[in-house]
């Protein structure tokens, strides 16, 4: 199979192909977030310190930053967890921390005792269908029914950008957001639906991963023509967005489409990495065809890959990009250039 240069050099095998891959190992999962912000819009004079907000994934990438949001707003959290030795974060920074998962009933109507507001993030992208089912789609499911009974006044939900009507048969991913985005709609619970597109922050999530690859590999590969395009989100201001939706009551009944301030095209992005952090390296454009066979392999391998089958359909689906500025307009938050993103990514 050809592969095509872009800045030059040998176009390597299928098994170096792998290797990059394998090199790119997978990113920590911690989280860090700022401080209180703009007071636009109408707030609820029954929030805030009152209300008590349970966040669900809060022990992972984007939840450390929005706990850690909410927390510097002085706003009182409790975090679902899994698995309290995961929860030294949300625990310093003053959370109540309620053991239990998603696929336990009996421990969703335990957390949502006494709250206000749930902020909902659990969700996985890698697994087989019936984890899709049991996590995300009935894991919702039970947590909005358990938060209706115990009068919850708002539900703010993290979907994700590419999840639509059109695209739910795609994968399983986006299968069970638009599912979930269905449930919250129809939950009788005031919502707020956030789908960003891609979150980058330090130490977490797969911008860690991209500049590893970047730094470790001879040459870069970009998947495919690399002319799709995405619009990256900074962790904490993605955080702020959820901060805000808790606090404000203008924004009830709404589903937002989130990214950051620039539009890049994957051929953009990855040699604005490559300038900002000083590396001197040449692109290779990799058919995804041949991508896919390397996934074979690669989602094989134990917890969260970075290259999946999955991963590669969302990808030449098409761009990941907001189709209007309803977040912008509505919330005005300032938001982080993507150069100063990826200056800053661990
Ligand atoms: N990162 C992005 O670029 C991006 C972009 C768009 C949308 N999103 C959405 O943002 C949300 C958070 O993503 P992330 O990147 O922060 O993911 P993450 O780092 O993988 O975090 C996932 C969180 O969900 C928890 N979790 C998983 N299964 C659970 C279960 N059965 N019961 C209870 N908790 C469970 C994990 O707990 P443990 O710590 O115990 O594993 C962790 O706290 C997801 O809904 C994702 O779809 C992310």
């Amino acid at each position: 199979m050809s592969l095509r240069l872009a800045g030059g050099g040998r176009a390597p095998g299928n098994r170096e192909v792998s290797r990059f891959f394998l090199l790119a190992v997978r990113g920590d999962l911690s989280g860090a977030g700022g401080e209180a912000t703009s007071k636009e819009g109408e707030r609820s004079d029954q929030k805030g310190a009152d209300g008590l907000i349970l966040v669900t994934g809060g022990t992972g990438f984007v939840g450390g930053h929005v706990v850690h949001e909410l927390r510097g707003r002085d706003l009182p959290v409790r975090c679902l967890v899994r698995d309290l030795r995961r929860a030294a974060k949300p625990a310093a920074w003053g959370c109540d921390l309620a053991e239990g998962d998603v696929t336990d009933p009996e421990s969703l109507r335990a957390a949502v005792a006494g709250i206000d507001t749930v902020i909902h993030l659990v969700a996985i992208r890698q697994g087989r269908r019936e984890q899709f089912q049991r996590i995300m789609v009935e894991g919702t499911r039970d947590l909005l029914t358990a938060a209706k009974d115990a009068g919850v006044r708002r539900f703010v939900h993290m979907s994700a950008l590419g999840a639509s009507e059109e695209t739910k048969d795609l994968v399983p991913y986006y299968g069970a957001k638009w599912e979930n985005e269905q449930q919250v709609q129809a939950s009788g619970i005031p919502y707020v639906i956030f789908r960003p597109s891609f979150v980058f922050g330090p130490g977490g999530g797969i911008l860690p991963t991209f500049v590893k690859l970047a730094r470790l590999t001879p040459v870069t590969p970009i998947i495919g023509s690399g002319r799709q395009r995405i619009q990256p989100i900074w962790a904490e201001d993605l955080a702020k967005y959820f901060a805000e939706a808790v606090e404000r009551d203008d924004v009830v009944g709404r589903l937002f489409e989130l990214g950051g301030p620039d539009v890049v095209s994957w051929n953009e992005f990855w040699e604005r990495l490559k300038r900002v952090r000083g590396i001197h390296r040449a692109s290779i454009h990799i058919p995804v065809g041949l991508m896919k066979v390397n996934a074979l392999l690669t989602e094989r391998l134990p917890g969260n890959v970075p290259l999946t089958r999955d991963l590669l359909k969302m990808l030449e689906h098409g761009d990941n990009v907001v189709s209007d500025q309803a977040a912008l307009s509505t919330f005005q938050l300032p938001l982080l250039p993507v150069d100063d993103q990826l200056r800053r990514a661990a």
